[in-house]
């Protein structure tokens, strides 16, 4: 039977992270420097001074692949409840050796009430989104049966585009956003997509560092889509948030002071400084992931712009 391609998406994927170290197919910012996590960990308690210091403050990750981000984060941000929404059995085994006390959820719906700062890196594109694509008839949805698309009439009402065009539109990333806002919870948001929304299909599958096919080996490749920022922001606008950015990852990282921290630690640990930089230079160079990652915060509204997007 043909399955939506949202569905197969999301299968695959559940799949993909339960049985694979994704490490071993693609590197995320992480996992090249602990610099990022460092900055963020700054990024954070700025922001929970900046909510009042509430002694109660909860950090959350979203995706937290092997736990890295938030055990940098937390070294600068200092001790606090952790919860982690991540669906991987594998992973979750990883996170707790690095994170030992973190409260696990399968979704944001489980994690306690009261102030809430979440991060996610790499998450959402993780997320997996409807297709169409404009036809001489109309809008088409794209489904799958048999390792084959197959397209069937779309059941929503769609903006018109020119024929061929392709649509994407990742529900579960849109209603992760609007829940977070609704919670009245702040969110810092580092993947790559666009600054515009923008018609075009991004979704593409890695497998062991190559581009693969998506559809031929569903849960042997790690399937992503580009975050589509803007809708995201409308989104978190209409839920009631504040949004800040999205900014180019470059400007983000450049502004919380990347090369500073990352050439005194380099100055400290002489060994580690040459690979330090060389990370440095990868987050931040347009043609690495300088220009297509993007960092988009959402908060309470009245609240000054947050940590690295204050733009003159
Ligand atoms: C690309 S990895 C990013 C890992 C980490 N944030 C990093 O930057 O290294 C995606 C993460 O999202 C998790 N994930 C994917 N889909 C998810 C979902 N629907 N709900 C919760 N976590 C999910 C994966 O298991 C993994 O931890």
């Amino acid at each position: 039977m043909a399955e939506r391609f949202d569905h197969f998406m999301a299968r695959a994927n559940t799949a993909y992270y339960a049985a694979h170290n994704p490490f071993a197919d693609f590197v995320t910012a992480p996992e090249l420097t602990q610099v990022f996590g460092e900055l963020l960990g700054g990024w954070a308690r700025v922001v929970w001074q900046m909510l009042g210091a509430p002694p109660e403050i909860i950090l959350a990750e979203a995706g937290p692949g092997r736990g890295v981000l938030m055990a940098d984060i937390l070294r600068v941000f200092g001790p606090a409840p952790v919860h982690f929404i991540e669906t991987s059995p594998r992973l979750r085994i990883e996170q707790k050796r690095r994170v030992p006390q973190a409260v696990w959820h399968d979704s944001l719906a489980t994690v306690a009430d009261g102030p809430l700062i979440l991060l996610a890196n790499e998450f959402l594109d993780a997320l997996p989104v409807r297709q169409f694509v404009r036809r001489a008839s109309g809008w088409m949805e794209r489904y799958v049966t048999a390792g084959e698309y197959l397209e069937q009439p779309a059941e929503l009402d769609l903006p018109d585009h020119a024929e061929g065009s392709v649509l994407e539109i990742n529900e579960s990333a849109n209603a992760f956003i609007k829940q977070l806002a609704r919670r009245g919870a702040v969110g810092l948001f580092i993947d790559y997509g666009p600054l515009a929304s923008a018609p075009g299909e991004s979704v593409q599958a890695i497998r062991a560092d190559k581009y693969a096919d998506p559809l031929e080996a569903p849960g042997l490749a790690d399937i992503t889509a580009h975050v589509d920022f803007a809708a995201l922001a409308q989104t978190a606008r209409t839920a009631g948030a504040q949004v800040w950015g999205p900014l180019k990852q470059h400007t983000f990282l450049t502004a919380l002071g990347l090369h500073q921290r990352t050439d005194q630690l380099a100055r400290s640990t002489p060994q580690a400084g040459e690979r330090l930089r060389l990370a440095a230079r990868r987050l931040t160079a347009p043609e690495a992931m300088g220009s297509l990652f993007k960092a988009m915060a959402i908060c309470p509204k009245g609240l000054p712009p947050m940590p690295g997007f204050e733009l003159p």
